[in-house]
């Protein structure tokens, strides 16, 4: 069965149970920011180790990098940002606010009106996203920092630090996850749009002549990342940028898209960047970042690169929004995240049928025993279906039960999220049946 979850509907899940909070609620909110409670901050987490392992440890030819969010402000000269990276953005005289011209109604845009009051509206003008601020003690011209827009700057300035220290040789990528800040106006729509975000980013460093090649083949193990970590596959797909939409970088770019309850938007770029940001930065910087190719007969080039830019915030909305489902059990409704085992902020629970009698004890000792290996929660209270049902709503996939056949026998319930099915297994073999059934995982058509 497939749900699709209404966003006032995920938005209040992920307030109640500890996910997501608004930024400084106690002070009314901060527009379009937010705050990762105990289990958002556990799932982000996860999420990200997720995107680690794929694109670091299981690659021979690709390390990791975490760069500064402050830069030299010339990095984003040479970027382009300074100069490119703007929305057109259009005021409401009456009610003051502030529209993207090319997100309100073409009708709106050509009479003139605000689509919130019918006031008259300004034309549209050019609005940097970067967020500057001064670093040291005076607020000089000579003393403005932008916060980093995104985390690719970072790598391009790094490219002939990691050629010479990590001795890599192209092809190779360079992998960082990290904040980026915006000034988006857009407030709707929860985690999807923020001011302040994180991005998965890895730069693919080829020969010029390589990458239609290489563009394929990223777009491709990009896609299969998102089936892997389980999500459905029916609600993915790849969107080809138009010559309109292409960033100031891109030759080539598509979307990976999911189709979130606000409809299709994008939840990754891959890009093709060719030798656009060495370049600049070589213009720039007045520093060599050529590479010296000696598997192509000592030919010098600047590399291109292939771009996978993922946003790891956007990611996590995408693994909420997917993994909720809601079916009728015994003439109740149980909601149940059917979020794969490696992202659950909890792997295991485990419950004593009740308190006495030793099972409080014995419950206990299997829960430490599991919590080296996996995240555990131990949970004595109410009757026992409501334990489960908690533990459903935020997609833990394992439960233990303690009953008294366990004292006799060292033996538990093992109850599976997803089907509900209950076995009996001994004590001694909970990590490792735990363990494949994490390795084996399918998501339930
Ligand atoms: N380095 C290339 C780059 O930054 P982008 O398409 O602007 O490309 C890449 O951003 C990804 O970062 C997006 O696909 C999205 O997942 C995420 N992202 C961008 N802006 C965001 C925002 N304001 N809030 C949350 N995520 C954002």
């Amino acid at each position: 069965m497939s749900t699709t979850v209404s966003m006032d509907t995920l938005v209040s899940l992920c307030k109640r149970r500890g996910f997501i909070y608004q930024s400084s609620e106690i002070y009314g909110g901060l527009a379009s920011a937010w705050d990762y409670g105990p289990m958002g901050v556990e799932l982000k987490n996860r999420v990200q180790n997720f995107w680690w392992r794929e694109m670091t440890q299981l690659h021979d030819n690709i390390v990791g990098l975490d760069a500064s969010i402050l830069m030299h402000p010339r990095v984003w000269e040479a970027s382009g940002h300074v100069e490119n990276f703007t929305d057109p953005l259009v005021d409401c005289k009456k009610c003051k606010q502030r529209f993207r011209s090319d997100q309100i109604p073409e009708e709106n845009m050509s009479t003139h009106k605000c689509p919130e009051c019918g006031g008259e509206l300004t034309d549209p003008r050019q609005f940097n996203l970067m967020f500057k601020t001064h670093i040291g003690p005076l607020e000089s011209e000579g003393s403005v920092v932008f916060l980093r827009p995104e985390t690719a700057q970072g790598i391009y300035v790094n490219f002939k630090n990691v050629v010479q220290t990590a001795r890599m040789r192209i092809p190779f990528g360079i992998a960082q996850v990290g904040k980026a800040f915006r000034n988006e106006i857009t407030t709707k729509n929860f985690i999807f749009r923020t001011c302040e975000f994180e991005q998965m980013e890895m730069q693919f460093f080829i020969h010029p002549s390589e990458d239609e090649k290489y563009f394929e083949q990223w777009k491709q193990a990009r896609f299969d990342f998102y089936k892997r970590m389980g999500i459905r596959e029916s609600r993915l797909r790849f969107h080809q940028h138009g010559a309109d939409e292409l960033a100031h970088y891109a030759k080539i770019a598509f979307d990976i898209e999911y189709e979130f309850p606000f409809g299709w938007k994008e939840l990754e770029g891959i890009h093709n960047r060719t030798d656009y940001d060495l370049r600049r930065h070589m213009e720039f910087s007045k520093k060599d970042l050529t590479y010296l190719d000696d598997l192509r007969d000592g030919e010098r080039y600047v590399p291109y690169v292939i771009e996978t830019s993922a946003g790891l915030t956007r990611t996590v909305l995408t693994v909420l929004a997917d993994a909720y489902e809601e079916e009728e059990v015994e003439g109740e409704k149980r909601v149940v995240m059917r979020l794969h085992p490696e992202l659950a902020p909890i792997t295991v629970g485990v419950f004593p049928l009740v308190k006495k009698d030793g099972l409080a004890e014995l419950a206990r000792e299997i829960e430490r025993d599991l919590r080296h290996e996996y995240a555990t929660f131990y949970d004595q209270g109410g009757a026992i279906g409501r334990r489960y049902r908690r533990q459903d709503e935020i997609g833990t996939p394992f439960g233990i039960t303690v009953d008294y056949q366990s004292k006799e026998d060292r033996t538990v319930t093992l109850r599976y999220r997803d089907s509900m099915e209950q076995v009996r297994v001994p004590i001694p073999e909970l990590g490792e049946t735990i363990r494949r059934a994490v390795r084996e995982y399918r998501r339930p058509a």
